[in-house]
């Protein structure tokens, strides 16, 4: 099973309108927020997932291909794709999986004021090799660079450009 999670500001639009409301076009602001809302409903259904035994992965490419997705579940104006889940059912093998490792609490947790990372602290937690392997993967690759084009193609949309 495949969710696909939206950020719908489409039914404020039409009923603001209803409403006689001078509403202005939906803004970056108003994105960003829809976003949380999207990723939290997201999130919702992973750990209620959890609950139920069964497993689900997020997917970043429902941000790539905008226009097939757009014509495949008619996404109209003011609605963006942000998340996609992918459930299923776990195999022996991937409950047994040696866990990633996470980075420490120091380093993701701050209190009271941002903490920039000295270089000695980047150093540590992140490998050259690897971070180097990373940005040419995230610059360059071909599904990095179709998602920064969808990805502009769907805030237009979300715009009403
Ligand atoms: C925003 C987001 C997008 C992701 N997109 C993909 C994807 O397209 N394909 C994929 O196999 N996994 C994807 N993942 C899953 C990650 O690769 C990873 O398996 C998952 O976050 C679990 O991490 P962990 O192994 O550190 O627990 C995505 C995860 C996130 C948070």
């Amino acid at each position: 099973m495949v969710w696909v999670f939206l950020a719908d500001y489409r039914r404020w639009v039409r009923k603001f309108a209803q409403a006689g409301c001078e509403a202005p076009k939906p803004r970056m602001s108003d994105l960003i927020l829809a976003t949380n809302d999207t990723v939290i409903a997201a999130h919702a259904a992973c750990v209620a997932a959890e609950s139920l035994g069964v497993g689900s992965c997020y997917i970043g490419d429902i941000i790539e291909q905008w226009e097939t997705h757009q014509k495949a579940f008619h996404l109209p104006q003011f609605v963006a794709p942000v998340s996609m889940l992918v459930f299923g059912y776990p195999t022996q093998l991937q409950k047994d999986r040696k866990q990633t490792s996470r980075f420490p609490k120091e380093m993701i947790v701050f209190e009271n004021a941002y903490h920039d990372l000295t270089d000695e602290e980047l150093t540590a937690y992140y490998d050259d090799e690897k971070a180097a392997a990373f940005c040419k993967r995230k610059y360059t690759s071909d599904f990095a660079l179709e998602m920064e084009r969808s990805t502009k193609e769907i805030v237009k949309n979300w715009m009403g450009e």
